[in-house]
């Protein structure tokens, strides 16, 4: 179960990257485990990797330290996604943040750069301050993060916010209620949905119908929950692992060839959602 090529996910920009990608909420918060978690997201770089996706708010700034040090000397094999906090994105707040950003990841662009989750300012401050930062070359694209079907009409109707590139949102096997509208819509506009949380943080690892299924490939349950996630269209996968021998694991994901009796048994264990449920969060 290995060697398949990870499928990949195009922008709205033309921008290509692998649907498969890392995450490093928590990185940086202990200085003993620097070295591990740099380790951890180079040996996922080796594998194909090349997205990750990080945010001013881990480790207040550490976690886009940790990934300034994993990318260096590598910049141009990776696409970096990070997020703005929501009361800093005001007009020039979020042109600071941004450059804060930029200087702890030791770069000079960040390819996709996304409202964390809806605050106070307006969204059209932010999407004038994501377009000039975009006009500067500071960042490649923008999106945004924990937006509803409701929250991206509002974007929307906000000059230049159909230049959204991305939602990044809670989606998982038992975080399934953007199937409902909010998947389809972004579908439907070739907006990409990153999936955050892809294995609820180990929480659904213990399910018996996830193991039973991973034993019949051989594979383990973090594999077929990704795996789920994988056979999304439009759908970015971005689980967090310090552990360089969990990113194998993660990215042999991409080779489970799931039969449809399974998913179905998956559908039965982790129902799709039956009517709308608002957009949850972590
Ligand atoms: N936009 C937002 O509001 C938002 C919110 C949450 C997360 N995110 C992003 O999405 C990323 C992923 O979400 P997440 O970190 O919340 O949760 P996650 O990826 O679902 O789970 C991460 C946890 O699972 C463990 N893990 C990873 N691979 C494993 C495997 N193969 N087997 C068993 N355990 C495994 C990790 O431990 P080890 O590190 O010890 O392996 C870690 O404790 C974040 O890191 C962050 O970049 C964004």
């Amino acid at each position: 179960m290995q060697g398949d090529a990870i499928p990949t996910i195009r922008f709205p920009n033309g921008a290509e990257v692998p649907a498969l990608g890392q995450g490093t909420w928590n990185m940086g918060e202990r200085s003993s485990e620097a070295k591990r978690e740099i380790e951890s997201l180079r040996a996922g770089l080796d594998l194909g990797m090349t997205l990750i996706d990080t945010a001013e708010m881990y480790a207040d700034g550490g976690a886009e330290k940790i990934v300034g040090e994993a990318i260096r000397g590598r910049r141009e094999e990776v696409f970096v996604v990070s997020k703005v906090y929501p009361w800093n994105a005001s007009r020039q707040g979020t042109i600071d943040a941004c450059e804060g950003s930029l200087s702890r990841l030791g770069t000079d662009r960040i390819d996709l750069y996304l409202l964390h989750w809806r605050g106070d300012h307006p969204l059209s401050e932010t999407v004038e301050a994501f377009e000039g930062l975009k006009a500067s070359g500071k960042i490649g694209a923008w999106g945004v993060s924990n937006f509803d079907k409701s929250d991206m009409e509002e974007l929307f109707d906000v000059p230049h916010g159909r230049n959204v590139a991305a939602n990044q949102v809670l989606y998982n096997l038992s975080r399934r209620g953007v199937e409902y509208d909010l998947l389809p819509f972004c579908q439907e506009r070739q907006i990409p949905v990153m999936a955050y949380s892809p294995i609820e943080q180990g929480r659904i690892l213990h399910h018996p119908e996830l193991i039973r299924i991973a034993k019949a490939y051989q594979a383990t349950p973090a594999q077929v929950a990704l795996a789920f996630l994988l056979e999304r269209d439009g759908v970015i996968v971005i689980p967090k692992t310090s552990s360089a021998a969990r990113a194998t694991e993660n990215r042999d994901a991409v080779s489970l060839d799931i039969t449809d009796e399974d998913w179905a048994a998956l559908d039965t264990a982790f129902p799709p959602p039956a009517r709308k449920k608002p957009l949850e969060m972590l």
